[in-house]
């Protein structure tokens, strides 16, 4: 073999991530109760489903526009004015595929060989991968823990861009924490950005899974068209389609050709059938998203009990998405307990390790995902509670 290898060293050097370890041990294992993944147990709604099945018997089963039907990205421009009381011009509105290609898309448009990345952690593991492998690194910058909650310092935030950062990146409602950014704060990111010639990538796809309002503060309150913004969102988690592989992206203006050939060399678009689902979610769906948060607000309040009444385990009350980010007093080893989470007690949860960032190792730190049947979450955390008092 020649001493020059034509594979990325940053790729080979790629692993599964923690959840995905522990999740491949029970995975399918009928007496296993899983919320390791971020996804509720409900199958998408009917509606949605016929909606799609129309399309397909419709015989819609050709190349489409690659950046999204127009159909589909009118429909989002709707819902995002009737959601947020803003109007982003299509040509700014992008469905490239899935919301994890939007955040991708978002990073090629941004990310040369040796860039970085400025990511508000503790963040769900597959967002650094990815900066690896369009070629960038991610520089984390976690949230201060504050007892009661999660608090941005902007000031390390800002300290954290170098001459080689291209853009901030921020999930709010936050996984795994369920923070959720201010609107203070957003204008304040939006200030450093502008000065510092940085962009954000605004990862949203819980926006309006949020518990003190309607929808959480969005970068799309506070950036013009002319900002170097992106806004991702998804119907995976809201409307309970994960399994679709569906979202969007609003970009900067300037973006509107790029948008359109980079959509063409990632898939050539995402699968239509699916976009005719989407549709029906968009303007059929409050309903649904009203019954979803209000799932995921019991679920929070079965947790909530569960860390009351718990010696060992105490959080931050999640503002917005569907995660408890559990932190166990004496833990040290969060993959080898959630291992055997699995194989003890029956139960799986995502490790803290998966969300290390930095300098912190999150070992004492367990993620579970309460979007869940209540009475098969009460279960479920039952047997946890044995298992930390064992
Ligand atoms: C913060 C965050 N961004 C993006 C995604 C990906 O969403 P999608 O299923 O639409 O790719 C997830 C899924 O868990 C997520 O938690």
């Amino acid at each position: 073999m020649s001493a020059r290898d034509p594979i990325r060293e940053t790729i080979l050097a790629l692993r599964p991530n923690a959840i995905g370890e522990v999740s491949r041990s029970g995975l399918g294992e009928k007496d296993l109760i899983p919320l390791w993944f971020g996804e509720t147990d409900l199958v998408t709604p009917a509606f949605i489903r016929e909606a799609a099945k129309s399309a397909l018997d419709d015989g819609q089963t050709f190349y489409a526009f690659p950046g999204g039907t127009v159909r589909l990205r009118e429909a989002i421009q709707a819902w995002t004015d009737r959601w947020y009381g803003v109007t982003p011009e299509i040509e700014r509105i992008w469905v490239p595929g899935s919301a994890m290609l939007c955040v991708v898309t978002s990073l090629q448009c941004c990310v040369e060989t040796g860039d970085e990345v400025v990511v508000v952690g503790p963040m769900w593991p597959n967002i650094g991968q990815a900066c690896l492998a369009v070629g960038g690194k991610p520089i984390y910058v976690r949230l201060e823990d504050e007892g009661e909650s999660w608090r941005l310092d902007l000031s390390k935030l800002e300290a954290a861009i170098g001459p080689r950062t291209k853009a901030i990146f921020i999930g709010s409602p936050g996984n795994p924490t369920g923070w959720v950014i201010s609107d203070a704060e957003i204008r304040s990111v939006l200030d450093i950005a502008r000065r510092r010639d940085v962009a954000v990538i605004a990862d949203e796809v819980y926006s309006v899974m949020y518990y003190a309002g309607k929808r959480a503060p969005s970068f799309l309150d506070h950036a013009s068209a002319d900002d170097n913004v992106f806004v991702v969102n998804s119907f995976s988690k809201a409307w309970a389609m994960t399994g679709w592989r569906i979202g969007w992206v609003v970009t900067p203006r300037r973006l509107a050709n790029a948008m359109a050939q980079l959509s063409v060399g990632n898939n050539t678009g995402t699968t239509v059938f699916a976009q005719a689902g989407a549709v029906a979610a968009l303007e059929h769906g409050d309903a649904f998203v009203a019954e979803m948060v209000g799932r995921c607000r019991a679920g929070r309040d079965i947790v909530r009990d569960f860390v009351n009444t718990t010696n060992r385990v105490n959080w931050v009350e999640p503002q917005g998405a569907f995660y408890a980010y559990l932190h166990v007093d004496g833990l040290s080893d969060s993959l080898g307990f959630a291992k055997d989470l699995v194989k003890n007690a029956r139960v799986g949860v995502a490790p803290g390790a998966a969300f290390a960032c930095g300098d912190s190792k999150d070992e004492s730190y367990l993620r579970l995902c309460f979007a869940q049947d209540p009475a098969r979450l009460q279960t479920a955390l039952e047997r946890l509670s044995q298992a930390l008092n064992r």
